[in-house]
């Protein structure tokens, strides 16, 4: 197996497992056919920096005239460290701390999507203690069912996220009372993973009437966000082509004298990764057979969390017998299962496999429990390679902790 001109088993070998490892030609065509399929309408894709925050992917999506779309102080330093468009940064999350909104209103980004009433009250008074105003749009909550994971639907009456349309329009009342920020737009996201595009056609619907509706009391918005979410196929899954997706959004925006805002993350860079593993043991038992690799879910946790399905392919084709295992880590949680009743080639000690479509929320997700040091990235551009992150050391576990 290759990534573009390169095998993988020449980056194991050079760089060892596991190791996540990105394509270049992947991550640039998704960002070519994502920007394409908005062509004709004005409108900014901001990389949705939670799903694979590495500078290298940052710095490539700068380079295609992506914005970003940032949830904490810390993705916002990612992005300036990676040479991004600060302007072109819109800031998330239902959390964001005094000091994260100080820093990103200094950065000059261009907006924050305000969650709740109290949260712009402090944007207002950050703004003020500024002499600036703080460009906001509100995130809605458009209340429709997204039909994803109920762990990434955010879109429900029930969810954390955004706030419901009648509050909305209060606070842009609200505001312009206010010396301290300025309403430039509105915002929704309904959830991730999304394979139909019903709920978005749904979502985007109702907020265009919101939009219309704020615009025609005088509020002077320019932009719309419409969130992320475009699912990927990790398994059967068959998500809309950004063909289909655009149309979704652009037709019920017909008209709309709006910037397009779109936060799209896992469609960008899921199918141009794969993280690299090596098999330890095989461990055939009485009632199931186990594959033990040197990778789990410390370092990919999606299928212990979401139930998620990652195809886990042999790096190196082998004919003959098929074997049913349980691809496991190492991990001391019976939920470290990368993937369960796969059927695959007998594999040896040794061989090694990709854990297909981890580009995104992978690496990002990772964490160093078991106090095992996350993984090595590497990023491939035609047949060569180079690390973008180097494997973490033993040393730097316990970094700033003291006796
Ligand atoms: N915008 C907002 C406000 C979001 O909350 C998210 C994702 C995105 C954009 C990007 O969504 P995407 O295009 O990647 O679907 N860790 C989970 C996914 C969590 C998504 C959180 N928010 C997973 O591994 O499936």
């Amino acid at each position: 197996m290759f990534a573009e001109d390169v095998p993988l088993s020449a980056i194991a070998r050079t760089v060892g497992t596991p190791t996540y490892v990105y394509s270049t030609a992947t991550l640039e065509r998704h960002i070519s056919v994502v920007q394409d399929a908005f062509e004709g309408t004005r409108h900014l894709v901001c990389y949705s920096v939670k799903a694979n925050s590495n500078l290298a992917v940052l710095s490539l999506f700068a380079k295609h005239g992506a914005g970003f779309d940032i949830v904490s102080a810390g993705e916002l330093a990612r992005v300036q460290a990676a040479k991004g468009d600060v302007q072109k940064v819109v800031f998330s999350g239902v959390g964001k701390r005094e000091d994260e909104l100080a820093f990103a209103l200094s950065a000059g980004i261009l907006m924050f999507n305000v969650e709740s009433r109290e949260e712009l009250e402090l944007l207002d008074r950050v703004g003020r203690a500024a002499k600036v105003r703080a460009p906001f749009s509100v995130r809605v909550n458009p209340d429709v069912d997204a039909k994803t994971h109920r762990y990434i639907a955010t879109g429900l009456k029930s969810s954390k996220f955004g706030v419901p349309f009648a509050e909305a329009v209060d606070l842009y009342r609200w505001a312009r009372r206010m010396k301290g920020v300025v309403a430039i737009g509105l915002d929704c996201h309904i959830g991730s993973q999304l394979t139909d595009v019903k709920p978005m056609i749904e979502a985007v619907g109702k907020v265009a009437g919101l939009y219309r509706l704020l615009r025609g009391e005088g509020v002077a918005l320019t932009h719309l966000d419409v969130g992320g979410g475009l699912g990927v196929t990790y398994g059967t899954e068959k998500p809309p082509g950004l063909a289909e997706y655009s149309k979704a959004i652009r037709t019920p925006l017909e008209g709309l004298d709006a910037t397009i805002v779109l936060e799209p993350g896992r469609v960008l860079v899921a199918n141009a990764g794969v993280l690299l593993s090596r098999v330890l043991y095989r461990k055939p038992t009485a009632s199931k057979h186990f594959t033990v690799v040197d990778a789990g879910m410390n370092d990919l946790i999606r299928p212990a969390l979401y139930e998620a399905f990652h195809d886990i392919r042999p790096v190196k084709p082998r004919a003959g017998k098929k074997l049913k295992t349980n691809v496991v880590g190492p991990v001391c949680e019976s939920s470290d299962v990368l993937g369960s009743d796969r059927t695959l080639p007998v594999l040896e000690q040794g061989d090694l496999v990709a854990v297909m479509t981890a580009g995104a929320y992978g690496m990002s997700m990772a964490s160093t429990y078991n106090s095992r040091p996350r993984p090595a990235e590497v990023l491939v551009s035609g047949g060569a390679f180079r690390v973008v992150r180097e494997r973490e050391q033993l040393n730097d576990l316990y970094r700033g902790e003291t006796r």
